[in-house]
């Protein structure tokens, strides 16, 4: 755990400069607009530790995989988030000695992420080997407002004497990736230019053939005033300087404005590249910076009035929950149906590739909360156009008739992990894509969207289900054998009770489904039928003599669902009795011991009660609490925030807040000492759950939002708004009850306390703390 970053409401601040937390403060301080993103990294030269990361959403490369024992069904290679151009160096000599935070005595260094902005700033000031010293303070943004652009402002001024400023305005391709299997480069040149104060750099990416162009223009003022800098241009492969000398006076501010163009062939044809950053560059230096980063402020104003969380009486919490809805804001936006949100986003490499189970089981319900439903709906679709796919991942596992497995992990649909236990077993990944189709039609009433889309990824995914199930004649039920759980501290296991219960309810779900395109789409229904030769009768009866007779592992005496077949022959120990030098166990353990041993990495079967929370009663989701809570190690960023909304529900206030403070701040106070990889992305909206769904006790039933909200002691009011069928509603829930506004013209009606609000246009409702007394 680590605590330098100040507590403040709006803004990541880091205080005095420590180079052990460098690579971690890289990823903290990272920034994003949705098409690109980067690590913190220093615009002038840094030879400390780092790990330097530009990222392009979409941009991959196909590593050739590379495992100990090759398995027949393994995947070819391992698709990777790429290491881009780096357009931010701004590398800085005085008197031809180096500015290197490594080198230098620095002083009243000092980082602030500008979150309700959208920019970050750094200020410090060095002291050379020559003597010299010199402030520097440098702001730098990734536009939301216009994304294929981003700013750099970068100031400096020398304090003492006189000096002869070299600066070299850099684009530099040749990167590599640190997570590179056969330390290969990823990138070939394809072209250069440079004019002036202008440069663009084309690359190529090996195999995948993606092209990016990166330009930059730059222009540099003295004391305020344009200086007409003569640039010399320096080329090198994959790499171009704009380099120019300035004479400077003790006490000059020298400004270097750097406008940066980020261009790719995910949106643009090769041919047309370089004219469309010329013309970004262009959009953005008519602008100029402030103009830039005023419309940045604007933007993401806006973002925030959507999505902001208010905390009154807990500055750390609220820190916390900004820091997270800011990060989720910056690294998908929903503007394009072919991205996805990696579980790192653009703040480092691990975990590859793009897309996990994240996404539909922890994701999908911050956007459907705080953006335009077509944000949720491009998140389903991207798995809809990866059906192909994810029917010849089935295939090449050896399932037929058009069953889908989807990835575990993925760019383009294709499965890219590689580790038998994981790829080939925890398959309920599977589940987790059609139960977000479930949860987007619950929430957006859009069940059109089974007609367009659905119900073919519905169909896909209960075949596989149905071939992926045994006949036990045993047990005289249908078994599912040789599984991973949520819960990857336990491989290859029978009968997992969530992987089991979750495909039981798919088979279910996607029979309703099929009634309902039937009845109500005709014609639709009639294709799909067509297309994915659907044989309705044959496979609806299989699929309900599966669902009928599907084997749940529960053991009666206990009152619990049963994790698994052999769960219970293992010793039970609990995580109170480990030693805090056990602690991780996944850094200290053996792996034979962890599998052999009854700790749950993450909510498993607390998984599946969370997901279908209202077929079970109070007491069964209880029992199972207080049985698997005590169990679970949390060694996956994914399961505080299952916990914390399960322990509200079951009135634990003080467990639900110690859950949620332990998600909100996770990377803040690096948690689990990992921070420097990169942010836990994913996870952050498991955090805004944790909040909406555990303290604001919000669910969506019978069509109507319901809240059974509580106030977490410390605070002393919270607030939020969340969109809903077309209605935005403000929710204030304070110590002497719940505020609710209707921001929007539509009436709705919302259920709190179980007892039914109308809301007209407009209308707002205080729900005073008695009558919620009398309901408890
Ligand atoms: C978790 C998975 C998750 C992955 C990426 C793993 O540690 O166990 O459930 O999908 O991280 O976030």
């Amino acid at each position: 755990m680590k605590n330098y970053i100040k507590i403040d409401e709006w803004n990541i601040i880091e205080e005095g400069f420590n180079p052990h937390y460098q690579k971690n403060s890289e990823s903290l301080f990272s920034l994003g607009n949705g098409r690109f993103g980067q690590r913190a990294n220093f615009e002038e030269t840094y030879s400390g530790e780092t790990m330097l990361g530009n990222y392009v959403a979409g941009v991959y490369y196909p590593d050739k995989t590379r495992v100990g024992w090759w398995k027949n069904g393994y995947p070819e290679y391992f698709a990777k988030v790429l290491n881009a151009t780096n357009w931010i160096g701004i590398k800085i000599k005085v008197d031809v000695e180096e500015l290197d935070l490594a080198k230098a005595a620095i002083s009243d260094f000092k980082r602030i992420l500008h979150m309700k902005e959208g920019y970050l700033e750094r200020s410090f000031v060095a002291t050379l080997k020559n003597k010299i010293s010199l402030k520097v303070n440098a702001t730098r943004f990734l536009s939301i407002a216009d994304d294929e652009i981003a700013a750099i402002k970068y100031s400096v001024t020398l304090l003492k004497g006189n000096g002869e400023l070299s600066i070299s305005n850099q684009l530099d391709g040749d990167v590599s990736n640190q997570d590179s299997n056969y330390d290969e480069k990823f990138w070939t040149e394809i072209q250069k230019e440079a004019n002036q104060n202008e440069a663009y750099l084309t690359l190529e990416t090996k195999k995948t053939l993606f092209q990016t162009t990166t330009g930059i223009k730059v222009e540099i003022t003295k004391d305020g005033v344009l200086n007409n800098s003569e640039f010399t241009v320096h080329k090198n492969d994959k790499f171009l300087a704009l380099n120019t000398n300035l004479s400077v006076k003790e006490g000059e501010e020298i400004i270097i404005y750097k406008y940066a163009a980020i261009i790719s062939s995910m949106n643009y044809a090769n041919a047309d590249l370089v004219n469309a950053a010329k013309n970004a560059i262009k959009r953005a230096s008519n602008k100029g910076f402030d103009k830039l980063l005023q419309d940045q402020s604007q933007a993401w104003v806006k973002k925030w009035k959507e999505s902001d969380i208010i905390i009154e009486g807990d500055v750390a919490a609220q820190q916390g929950i900004r820091f997270n809805i800011f990060q989720l804001n910056q690294t998908y936006t929903g503007e394009d149906e072919r991205l996805n949100i990696g579980p790192k986003g653009f703040t480092g490499e691990k975990y590859g590739g793009s897309t996990y189970w994240d996404t539909e089981a922890y994701c999908l319900p911050f956007y459907l909360s705080t953006a335009d439903e077509k944000v949720a709906k491009n998140l389903l679709i991207y798995r809809y156009k990866h059906l192909e796919k994810a029917i010849e991942n089935a295939q090449k596992l050896g399932f037929s008739n058009g069953a889908a497995l989807y990835p575990m992990v993925t760019m383009n649909g294709e499965e890219c992990h590689n580790e038998w236990e994981i790829t080939f077993e925890e398959i309920h990944r599977n589940g987790a894509v059609a139960f977000a189709i479930f949860n987007y039609i619950r929430y957006t009433d859009d069940a059109q969207y089974l007609a367009d889309y659905g119900l073919e990824v519905l169909v896909a995914i209960a075949r596989f289900w149905a071939q992926r199930v045994n006949w036990s004649e045993d047990k005289k039920q249908y078994v599912m054998l040789g599984i991973t759980g949520p819960n990857e501290y336990e491989n290859n296991v029978n009968n997992n009770w969530y992987t089991n219960y979750l495909a039981s309810w798919c088979l279910n779900y996607a029979a309703e489904a099929v009634d309902y395109v039937k009845l109500n789409h005709a014609e639709k229904y009639q294709k799909i039928v067509a297309k994915n030769n659907f044989k309705e009768v044959s496979e609806l009866q299989k699929w309900s003599h599966i669902t009928n007779n599907f084997f749940l592992p529960e053991d009666k005496k206990l009152g619990i669902y049963l994790q698994q077949d052999g769960y219970l022959d293992k010793e039970q120990t609990l995580v109170s009795e480990l030693s805090m030098e056990a602690r991780p166990l996944n850094q200290k353990w053996s792996w034979d011991r962890i599998l052999r041993s009854c700790f749950i990495k993450q909510a498993d079967v607390l998984q599946g009660i969370y997901f279908f929370e209202d077929k079970f009663d109070e007491e069964t989701i209880k029992r199972n609490y207080d049985f698997y809570e005590p169990r679970t190690v949390h060694e996956s960023s994914l399961s505080p925030c299952v916990h914390a909304i399960l322990a509200a529900k079951l009135g634990d206030e003080k467990r639900a807040y110690d859950f949620y403070l332990r998600t909100s701040r996770l990377d803040l106070d690096d948690y689990n000492n990992d921070t420097e990889d990169g942010c836990h992305t994913t996870s952050m909206a498991g955090t805004w759950l944790a909040v909406i769904e555990g303290f604001g006790g919000m669910r969506v039933r019978n069509g109507q939002l319901s809240f059974n909200p509580f106030i977490p002691e410390k605070w002393e009011a919270f607030s939020f708004k969340i969109r809903f069928r077309g209605s935005l509603l403000n929710i204030k829930v304070h110590k002497e009850g719940v505020y609710i506004e209707n921001l929007s013209v539509k009436e709705l009606t919302v259920n709190v306390f179980g007892i039914n609000h109308q809301l007209e246009g407009f209308e707002k409702k205080e729900i005073a703390l008695e009558k919620v007394d009398q309901l408890n």
